[in-house]
């Protein structure tokens, strides 16, 4: 038996549970639902991740305390994660005496260690309120393309990063005021320390997905920076010791949450589990953190060198999850494929997602794709039309004409004890996260166990004399295969485990509980399991999306307000635009483009990058901002419009050669095609 603690990654306390978040958390869920029905000892934790401007922010928008802010929020959290059927053994939040404490005492042992440095920072700093602006709260125009209204950190429109100071005309989108550089003291943790350590940690056996050592490779290659964990007043978080006024950067006790979570359950709960015994340096037992793959840094970095550099253990693994799309696209509120936990939960039922989402995950860090005619097609067909049904088949026989007892031998124990001897496999590619692979052979079970009822007809023989023992044992054999099936979607459908459970009477339904075939057994009378899904809830649930979103936006719409003070320069309207002479339009090279490849950018949602043949000896590699409305897949081979002559553009993912043209109204972006018959290098005049 394993000792093992599982994590997810803390939601944020501003705003609900989505369907992206639910996909790492269902992942976790299922696992140690499997691993615990394999035995083992798993304590499953997480919190709502507190801290930070953000919440203190939207607490001020909502007019209400950040504690305020945070309670309100957690009781949703939690409501909405009870829905689906995760069930931590203990959800707690980083605003606790607890974390305060442990991040105190792990910051101070760094201090000893050697691993803090204090130096000046200059920032912008908002006069009016008072406080220091990340880039993400500010917004002027871009230094090198002059586009207005961009962020701080990086331009939208040509792709340039640059540091806050360096824009032209910065206003700070909480109060409108010009910000101005201050400077004052940060606190900085010495990530170089740990260089060392670090690039072997990350190699070590079963720590990381391949995929993702790999990037960090390029991470080390490029050398590490000390890590900025201090913030100035105001702020919501823990107060650094010794340095009044400076607070802890809310992802130094993000994770630090992991460990309080977990003592906290151990002294409100399970005095009988020990903290060290998970976080002492020498640790046997296991702790794997379930993360998106967008937070990797701070957890394949940060966190192992934090607890390293405060002699705790680091965890045995981080598995880490893609991104989740609706119907092929990111997420929109404005196609209402934006769905809150919340809404899902007012239409449909939590375990069609469960199932869903098990068919499509693997151990991979790959996105997954919610694609809504998909998953009313695949529970329809694979849980009702294929589970369920088996159920629903035999049963009614066994309650009416043999009085609720299986037959006292199986007919068919090559057949049921196939269906034993599967437990293994699947068993194991349960615990190496291979859901998908778990449910395919499941199906194929399910496939066999339909086939020999329809081979067998227990409705035919039912009507012909002198069979009942016939149709008693098909049937009995039926409810064996069903039994089979059920404990091993048990992970993944909880709710409809137990009234499986409940109906075949049984007091285990763990894997090595279904060792046996049941023989002269009594069940209780079959209760319908689970209704096809309706495609018009999951119209609803859409259009619900649509509304709910507008409502969900609206403490956003307050920081809008403010941010309408910003001067901004209206976008031009159709035949408002500039003029420009023959001669300047001539100085664009358009071309004709084939995209021979396109891809993902790892760390940014707005870009693709598109691999371009333009005709010439090599092709161009060209970054665009359509990330929001297409696909890799949508554009691949595909011809388009492009400039060609563009200067070439530093961006934070390499160098862009072009610029493709694409139509854009506000609502979405659509890519200029020429009309067949054009080809890779023609001149577009
Ligand atoms: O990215 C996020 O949503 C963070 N709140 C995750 C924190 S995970 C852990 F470190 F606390
Ligand atoms: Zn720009």
């Amino acid at each position: 038996m394993r000792n093992i603690l599982v994590t997810n990654a803390l939601p944020y306390a501003n705003g609900p549970i989505h369907m992206g978040h639910l996909l790492g958390y269902i992942q976790a869920d299922i696992w140690v639902r499997a691993m615990r029905a394999m035995g083992h000892e798993v304590t499953y934790v997480c919190a709502d991740d507190a801290h930070g401007t953000a919440i203190m922010l939207r607490a001020e928008a909502n007019g209400i305390s950040p504690e305020a802010q945070i309670a309100n929020v957690q009781k949703e959290h939690i409501r909405d994660f009870d829905g689906f059927g995760v069930h931590f053994d203990h959800y707690d939040s980083t605003n606790s005496a607890e974390n305060k404490a442990r991040s105190e005492e792990i910051y101070i042992k760094n201090r000893e260690a050697g691993n803090i440095a204090v130096r000046p920072v200059t920032q912008l700093f908002d006069p009016e309120k008072g406080m220091f602006l990340s880039d993400r709260f500010i917004k002027g125009t871009c230094p090198k393309c002059k586009a207005e209204d961009q962020y701080g950190d990086s331009c939208e429109v040509c792709g340039t990063t640059y540091n806050a100071t360096e824009l032209l005309n910065p206003k700070s989108t909480l109060s409108g005021a010009a910000p101005v550089e201050k400077s004052s003291d940060h606190y900085f943790f010495k990530l170089p320390n740990f260089a060392e350590y670090l690039q072997k940690w990350t190699r070590d056996e079963g720590r990381l997905p391949v995929s993702i050592a790999n990037k960090l490779d390029e991470w080390f290659d490029n050398g590490l920076n000390d890590w900025d964990i201090s913030r100035d007043a105001p702020y919501f978080g823990f107060e650094i010791p010794d340095a009044p006024n400076k607070y802890f950067y809310v992802w130094v006790d993000a994770p630090i949450g992991y460990m309080s979570s977990f003592e906290n359950y151990v002294k409100t709960k399970r005095p009988d589990l020990s903290f060290d015994d998970y976080w002492k340096k020498d640790s046997k037992n296991e702790v794997y953190h379930f993360i998106g793959k967008d937070i990797v840094y701070f957890h394949a970095l940060f966190w192992p060198a934090m607890l390293e550099g405060a002699n705790y253990r680091t965890p045995s693994g981080l598995f880490v999850n893609g991104f989740l799309t609706v119907n092929g696209q990111k997420m929109s509120k404005s196609r209402g494929t934006f769905i809150k936990a919340e809404t899902y939960l007012e239409h449909l039922n939590p375990e069609y997602l469960r199932y869903y989402f098990a068919s499509k995950l693997s151990d991979k860090v790959e996105d997954s794709d919610l694609n809504l005619d998909d998953f009313v097609q695949k529970v329809n067909s694979d849980l009702v039309g294929k589970v369920v049904n088996i159920a629903s088949r035999c049963a009614k026989f066994i309650n009416t004409k043999f009085d609720n007892k299986l037959s006292a031998a199986c007919a068919e124990p090559e057949l049921v004890q196939s269906f034993i001897d599967a437990g293994d496999s699947i068993a194991k590619a349960y615990e190496a996260r291979e859901f998908s692979a778990a449910i395919r052979e499941i199906m194929a079970l399910a496939d066999r166990a339909n086939q020999y009822i329809d081979e067998k007809k227990p409705w035919a023989l039912a009507k012909q004399e002198g069979q009942e023992q016939q149709v008693h044992d098909v049937c009995s054999v039926g409810i064996n295969l069903f039994r089979q099936l059920a404990v091993y979607l048990a992970p993944v459908l909880p709710t409809l485990a137990a009234q499986v459970q409940d109906f075949l009477k049984l007091e285990s339904f763990d894997f090595a509980s279904a060792q046996t075939i049941l023989v002269d057994h009594e069940i209780a009378l079959f209760q319908p399991l689970m209704q096809r899904v309706d495609p018009k809830a999951v119209a609803a649930m859409v259009d619900a999306s649509k509304d709910s979103l507008a409502a969900a936006a609206e403490p956003a719409k307050v920081e809008k307000k403010k941010e309408k003070k910003v001067e901004k320069k209206p976008e031009p309207k159709v035949g408002e635009a500039e003029i420009i002479g023959i001669e300047d339009f001539m100085k664009v090279d358009l071309r004709v483009a084939e995209v021979l490849d396109a891809a993902t950018v790892e760390g940014s949602d707005k870009l693709l990058q598109l691999t371009l043949n333009v005709g010439e000896a090599e092709p161009r590699n060209v970054f665009s901002g359509i990330r929001e409305f297409y696909q890799p897949e949508d554009l691949k081979g595909k011809l388009v419009v492009m400039v060609a002559n563009l200067a070439p553009r530093k961006m934070r993912f390499g160098i862009s050669n072009g610029m493709v043209l694409a139509a854009g109204n506000g609502e979405g972006f659509w890519v200029i095609s020429p009309e067949s018959g054009a080809k890779a290098g023609d001149k577009v005049s």
